[in-house]
């Protein structure tokens, strides 16, 4: 249930978020060139219903997104990043946020803040995070979301570590995960390496 993207753009592209010199204003632009590239992808696994359509010739089959709609859940504050091109693609479905931040010491995800969609329980959810490092705020994400009673998540995010998937894979085996890369390591300070640094400083330029 983890699938790699694969894609010349994605690889041009990723280069320049890795790329320690892009400015802030350049890194928000790309994020969101490379959330566009990825999002065929993330909602190939949205689940559709028949309905009937007139063209101007006559009846055929069609379809449409069943309700409740599906949603995007951001978990702030990166996630923002992503939920704001995914959202370009697909402007009618709602959007829920997660607060959740690493604490510096710890480096266990707290959790500040919480606004979800109504009906969530019935929702496909694509939850969006720019990183997946130890894993520990994906899986307080989702751990939250099923606490509402939701039971089709995906995660889409655009790097991974190794240890951050499997500590996802382990606590909700349920989930899919759609990464633009799967990186080599941690850090000690638990940053993706070589990762991109800290996505949430470079997308709002708080460094
Ligand atoms: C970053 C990132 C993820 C989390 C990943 O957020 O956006 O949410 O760290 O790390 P983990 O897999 O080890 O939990 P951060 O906590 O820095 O908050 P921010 O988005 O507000 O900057
Ligand atoms: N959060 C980030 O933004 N980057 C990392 O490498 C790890 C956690």
């Amino acid at each position: 249930m983890l699938t790699i993207l694969n894609h010349p753009l994605l690889d041009v592209k990723m280069t320049s978020l890795r790329d320690k010199t892009t400015p802030p204003h350049s890194f928000r632009r790309i994020l969101h060139e490379v959330a566009g590239l990825m999002s065929a992808s993330v909602f190939s696994h949205l689940t559709t219903q028949e309905m009937s359509v007139e063209t101007p010739l006559e009846h055929t089959k069609g379809f449409c997104l069943p309700e409740p709609l599906p949603c995007l859940v951001s978990i702030l504050r990166a996630g923002n990043g992503l939920t704001d091109a995914f959202s370009a693609i697909l402007p009618e479905i709602p959007i829920g946020h997660l607060g959740l931040q690493r604490n510096p010491d710890t480096h266990h995800a707290e959790a500040y803040y919480e606004k979800l969609p109504n009906r969530i329980a019935d929702r496909q959810i694509i939850l969006v995070d720019p990183m997946l490092a130890t894993g520990g705020s994906a899986i307080m994400a989702a751990d939250r979301l099923k606490a509402h009673g939701a039971r089709d998540i995906l995660f889409a995010c655009l790097v991974a570590s190794p240890e951050g998937v499997r500590a996802v894979q382990d606590a909700h085996d349920d989930i899919p995960i759609i990464t633009a890369a799967v990186d080599r390591e941690l850090d000690e300070n638990f940053y993706i390496l070589p990762g991109l640094g800290d996505a949430g400083d470079r997308i709002y330029n708080t460094v």
